[in-house]
């Protein structure tokens, strides 16, 4: 059907929908005609003027027969009858699909007209619209960069739907498929709910007495609140009537939370008003945006950030990255659980801790910021978290899914972990199987992955652990989790990992024991509010002390970076290759080592990476590898299997874009050989791991010609304005299409 050339399009219903949809596809010439049906004379005559279709038909029966694609474009109420009529004509091959904002009473409609839904009927329904409504506001390019929802039904023909699908692609549109009764509830709460509570209030203030003085004073607020209760009185009405059931569902649950917001205001309970406000605002601001790529775009394509890197430049000036990862997930998960509030400076706003913040805030926590790295946090205690409304989506981040898993094994509710489709692949059994030993009752996905479900109500048990790999997220999560289970919780690494979870809970007043390599903590403790500052992050650092290393002329100092020993192995492994790096004004920062480093450009050399550095530099190795590209000679790396279990597989992604740029990067089961060289320009993926993306940007400091690196959206999960701070200090990298 697809293959053979379009004959004949049918729009029925000439308003802005239709007409649109037959304008952008006339003029896209996808159809030999387009014809347009509709009761009213007037709208026919235009849609024929205005070019919107070939002609019209009166007859109904005459316009499909022959036809290749009938378009329902009719107020919803209307659909049913439409439907009926259709279905005692000869339809022929025709496919059929409709726009109606609510779908499950079309297809209920075409169930019942055709005896059964037909197979050729693709119910779909575009996001898209327009204050002005009418043949006369057609605009074939209304559907551009829009969303439109298909909802295929089961026994649709394949081919019927693959050609409605492409119609749409062909204006613009981003096409999605979804169930109907989802799609009915996604709406209602979306775009139907809101559109009740405007013609709502607009209502019940214009019916009081005072009502011109609330109209003249209404600023701001009720002017935006309102906007779309200037919408199609009709057509909403159509609407409501048509997705009752839904709507009712989604008023009945909002209902029950503007009572409950009616009784804070009632009882003066600041703290809940608060939460729900500080809830509300970072949901809209981010939450949104991290579910909207979950569940809309498609990584592969229109997903793809690109970062051009154009070669050449030298780095020089002052700079300070943003607050440490590590550090700041570890701020909002203490923070919450003190007794208190916590302050937070310099905490890092990239949407890994933010989904950690998030998901504390999901449980009952009031968090207020971030505003310039400041946070509030009203702790509620060890015991004061509530259960969650649904699971905790915790996007990219593997600390936070460690870390909390942890936690939320002791609490008394369950709950769900869920993550992107990086996080979904890796490795959650480390977590899993030590926390089932202290009494825990964890399932994972297959094969040990996300997503997690977590048992409330489990009583744990301390016990000792002897870590199987030097892992610093399961160390913490071991500990978090001794923090409610009886007796003692000890936990030994096999070598030496970052101590800010120990540190920290130090910091918030709980005693927490190191001997060698085992760190102790009991349960009965309590955490007590404090101060956090956090340093900048040495892991983001790590990509300006090799650029700076490597750019010839270059000398640039980095503030107030956390130079904690047990992070520091960046700094060791590229001093062992020669690079000129020295710490100035070391001090002590809330438990934390700050110092500022200066770095100057310096002739590198091959080494081979002494094995006990590996756990001290584990998040820095990308960088490292474009470092050793540079350096004079062979670099070998052993001993750093867990690299591919990062947000990426690091020693498999970076030996590919090296390989694309020319240089000779051999993997190995446990590391990588690299042999220093020139560095070409080209194409790499970053496979949406942030560290792989900002290594690249660096390397072209010394390619011979522009590198192309796709994939580059989650550079915001560890370094949000990378691309700014870079070009700040020297490095030319923007990214494709954008000044
Ligand atoms: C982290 C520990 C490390 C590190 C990650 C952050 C932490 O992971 O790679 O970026 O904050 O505890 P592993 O514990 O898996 O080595």
């Amino acid at each position: 059907m697809v293959e053979r050339p379009l004959n004949r399009l049918v729009v029925i219903g000439l308003g802005l929908i239709g007409g649109s949809f037959a304008k952008g596809l006339r003029d896209k010439g996808l159809f030999r005609e387009v014809v347009g049906v509709d009761l009213d004379a007037e709208s026919r005559r235009l849609a024929v003027e205005l070019g919107v279709v070939d002609r019209c038909e009166t007859d109904l029966a005459a316009a499909c027969r022959g036809a290749d694609v009938i378009q329902l474009a009719v107020p919803i109420l209307a659909m049913e009858k439409l439907l009926g009529e259709l279905a005692r004509l000869d339809l022929g091959e025709a496919v059929l699909t409709d726009v109606g904002s609510a779908k499950g009473n079309v297809v209920r409609a075409a169930r019942e007209s055709f005896g059964g839904v037909p197979a050729r009927f693709v119910p779909g329904h575009p996001i898209a619209g327009s204050e002005r409504s009418g043949v006369e506001a057609a605009n074939g390019e209304l559907f551009r960069r829009h969303k439109v929802i298909l909802t295929p039904l089961e026994g649709n023909d394949p081919a019927a739907l693959a050609l409605i699908d492409r119609l749409w692609r062909a204006l613009g549109a981003d096409v999605e498929h979804m169930e109907v009764e989802h799609h009915d509830e996604v709406l209602a709460a979306t775009s139907h709910l809101p559109h009740l509570l405007a013609f709502a209030l607009v209502d019940s203030l214009a019916k009081r007495n005072e009502n011109l003085e609330i109209f003249r004073y209404a600023a701001g607020g009720f002017r935006d609140f309102t906007r779309i209760a200037g919408s199609d009185p009709v057509m909403w009405h159509d609407i409501f009537l048509a997705n009752r059931q839904a709507v009712l569902r989604t008023l009945d649950a909002f209902r029950d939370d503007l009572d409950a917001l009616r009784d804070a205001v009632d009882a003066g309970d600041g703290h809940k008003l608060l939460g729900v406000f500080t809830r509300a605002r970072f949901a809209r601001e981010h939450f949104s945006k991290i579910l909207a790529r979950r569940a809309y775009v498609d990584a592969m394509h229109s997903n793809d950030l690109i970062y051009l890197a154009n070669p050449g430049g030298s780095l020089s000036g002052r700079i300070r990255v943003p607050g440490d990862k590590s550090i700041s997930h570890r701020s909002i998960m203490l923070g919450s659980l003190a007794e208190g509030t916590t302050q937070v400076e310099g905490f890092l706003e990239g949407e890994d801790a933010l989904a950690t913040l998030q998901a504390f805030r999901d449980m009952g926590v009031v968090i207020e910021g971030p505003h310039h790295g400041k946070v509030t946090i009203h702790g509620v205690g060890l015991h004061g978290l509530k259960p969650p409304p649904g699971p905790l989506y915790l996007g990219n981040s593997g600390t936070s899914m460690r870390l909390l898993s942890g936690l939320l094994a002791a609490q008394p509710f369950d709950t769900v972990l869920t993550g992107d489709a990086s996080l979904s692949k890796r490795p959650m059994s480390r977590v899993a199987k030590p926390l089932r030993e202290m009494g825990a009752v964890i399932e994972t996905g297959p094969e040990g992955r996300p997503p997690l479900t977590i048992r409330g109500g489990q009583k744990l048990t301390g016990m000792h652990y002897d870590m199987p790999m030097a892992s610093a997220q399961v160390k913490s999560c071991l500990l978090l989790a001794g923090l409610y289970a009886a007796g003692e919780t000890s936990v030994t690494e096999p070598a030496p990992t970052r101590d800010h979870t120990e540190r920290m809970l130090r910091g918030f007043g709980y005693p927490v024991s190191v001997e060698g390599s085992t760190a102790r903590v009991e349960s009965g403790h309590k955490l007590v509010a404090t101060h956090i500052e956090v340093p900048a992050d040495i892991s983001s650092a790590a990509f300006f002390l090799v650029a700076a290393s490597i750019a010839e002329g270059s000398e640039l100092l980095l503030e107030h970076v956390g130079v904690n020993p047990t992070r520091t192995g960046v700094i060791d492994i590229l001093k062992l290759m020669g690079a000129d790096i020295t710490l100035e004004n070391e001090r002590e920062v809330g438990g934390e080592p700050v110092a500022d480093i200066r770095v100057r450009s310096a002739k590198l050399k091959g080494i081979d990476i002494p094995e006990d550095l590996v756990p001290l530099a584990i998040d820095e190795f990308p960088v490292l590898f474009v470092a050793a590209a540079c350096a004079e000679g062979r670099t070998v790396l052993r001993g750093a299997e867990e690299l591919r279990v990062k947000e990426s597989d690091r020693i498999q992604v970076m030996a590919d874009g090296l390989n694309a740029l020319g240089v000779k990067a051999e993997p190995t089961a446990d590391g990588i050989i690299i042999e220093g060289g020139p560095i070409g320009g080209g194409e790499v993926w970053s496979h949406g791991d942030h560290r792989i993306a900002m290594s690249f940007s660096v390397a072209a400091l010394r390619a011979t010609a522009p590198i192309r690196i796709h994939d580059c959206a989650n550079v915001a999960t560890s370094f949000p304005n990378f691309i700014g701070l870079a070009n700040q200090a020297g490095i030319r990298v923007s990214v494709e299409g954008e000044n």
